[in-house]
């Protein structure tokens, strides 16, 4: 990992906001006998109140942020989803969704406005956004849609209890705090982060929990070359527990991007895939600039599929996002908007749809995991479905 990747925070107001944060951090790692594992340390930078990168005022998605999601290149991303929806209104006439980590409000935006066209809109549409200020940048983007639709939308703390319809998480497992193991010679040890004087700077020790050993004894069984470091998130697994606990009848969909265990834990992969994002530009420093850039891990599916099977759902898909979308009729549906748009939109528009799609982009890296419970076949998450690799 590159260690002295400095970026320089663009104004005065960011490196206050920053040297606040991070001095909550030293804090917590003094109060914790000189050690926090890095899977503290993220949560920290991401969501401490009013100070994190996601809790805090800075512009994150889109053009003008530090990274570009599917829903902000383009609403066939929702409309596409909107098609699969329909499925489960069919199952379930009076279903609702629930958006978790709704980012801009652009993907609900879209959802809600094809499946006005479809019919097929939710009795209700809920967000559970951690963050107060995305929160706040959804309800101005909603609340400007007809008052038909935006009554429907509710913001909750907490998972609706015995819900019934469609739980969707676009990207939020990848901004789960992860852990960072180190395999080599001398066996394997969790990577955390301490302080030189005022100075944030790694450290290695024994690993903190029973489910780590589990987990690097999985992990050891694929490697050849040491050293091998890596992530392991277990706050997804945790999470997604109690979204199949709350979930009486429907479906869940989690896509980002991300690999079974066997793809993730590849022994050629020896650097993990943790990464940071400041106005555009990606590298592998989570250690500066706290609470002013995003730090992400690509998604291991194999074991949300384990948590989805022991917590009574069914493994319904595991698609490429490029196959969930063509199911999802994207192509149809780009023919429909072509019509209506002038030659600089539409290029813009195809241009999306190629992110959307395209194996070197977001197509086959993106994976969407289908997880239901008491539902019949929902025959468009069988399209080169891939659960044989989990
Ligand atoms: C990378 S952004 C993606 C935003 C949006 N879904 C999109 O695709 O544009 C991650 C989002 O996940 C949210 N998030 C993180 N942990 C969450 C959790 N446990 N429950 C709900 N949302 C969460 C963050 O606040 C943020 O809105």
């Amino acid at each position: 990992m590159t260690e002295m990747f400095t970026i320089a925070p663009d104004d005065l107001t960011a490196q206050q906001h920053s040297e606040q944060l991070a001095q909550q951090i030293r804090e917590s790692i003094v109060a914790n006998q000189g050690w926090i594992s890095f899977a503290d340390y993220m949560q920290q930078c991401l969501y401490t109140p009013g100070l994190g990168y996601y809790s805090a005022g800075s512009h994150k998605l889109g053009w003008g942020g530090d990274f570009t999601t599917a829903p902000e290149t383009s609403p066939l991303f929702g409309a596409a989803i909107a098609t699969h929806l329909t499925d489960v209104h069919k199952q379930i006439p009076d279903y609702n969704i629930l958006e978790f980590g709704a980012g801009s409000g652009r993907l609900a935006e879209s959802i809600v406005q094809r499946l006005t066209e479809l019919d097929a809109l939710p009795s209700r549409y809920f967000i559970l956004e951690p963050s107060a200020d995305l929160q706040q940048r959804q309800q101005e983007l909603l609340n400007q849609l007809p008052s038909a639709l935006s009554q429907r939308i509710y913001w909750v703390e907490d998972i609706p209890e015995n819900f019934e319809g469609v739980m969707l998480a676009n990207e939020v497992c990848d901004a789960m705090p992860v852990h960072l193991l180190n395999f080599t010679e001398d066996g394997v040890g969790e990577v955390g982060v301490s302080l030189d004087q005022q100075n944030f700077i790694w450290q290695t020790e024994s690993l903190s929990s029973s489910r780590l050993e589990q987990k690097a004894e999985q992990i050891q069984s694929q490697l050849d070359d040491l050293p091998y470091r890596t992530e392991v998130c277990l706050f997804a697994a945790d999470w997604l527990h109690s979204l199949a606990h709350k979930l009486s009848r429907g479906l869940i969909l989690l896509i980002d991007y991300g690999y079974s265990f066997e793809e993730h834990y590849r022994a050629d992969r020896t650097q993990g895939s943790l990464r940071c994002y400041y106005q555009h530009q990606a590298h592998d420093n989570p250690l500066i600039l706290p609470g002013l850039q995003d730090i992400t891990a690509h998604v291991e599916f194999t074991s949300l599929a384990e948590t989805a099977f022991n917590s009574g759902l069914q493994i319904c898909g595991f698609q490429e996002q490029a196959d969930f979308l063509l199911a999802g009729d994207i192509t149809m549906l780009a023919a429909g908007l072509q019509h209506n748009l002038n030659e600089a939109d539409w290029l813009q528009q195809s241009n999306a749809l190629k992110q959307l799609l395209l194996p070197g982009a977001m197509g086959h890296q993106f994976k969407v995991l289908s997880l239901c419970r008491d539902m019949h076949t929902l025959p468009r998450l069988k399209l080169n479905d891939r659960r044989y690799q989990l």
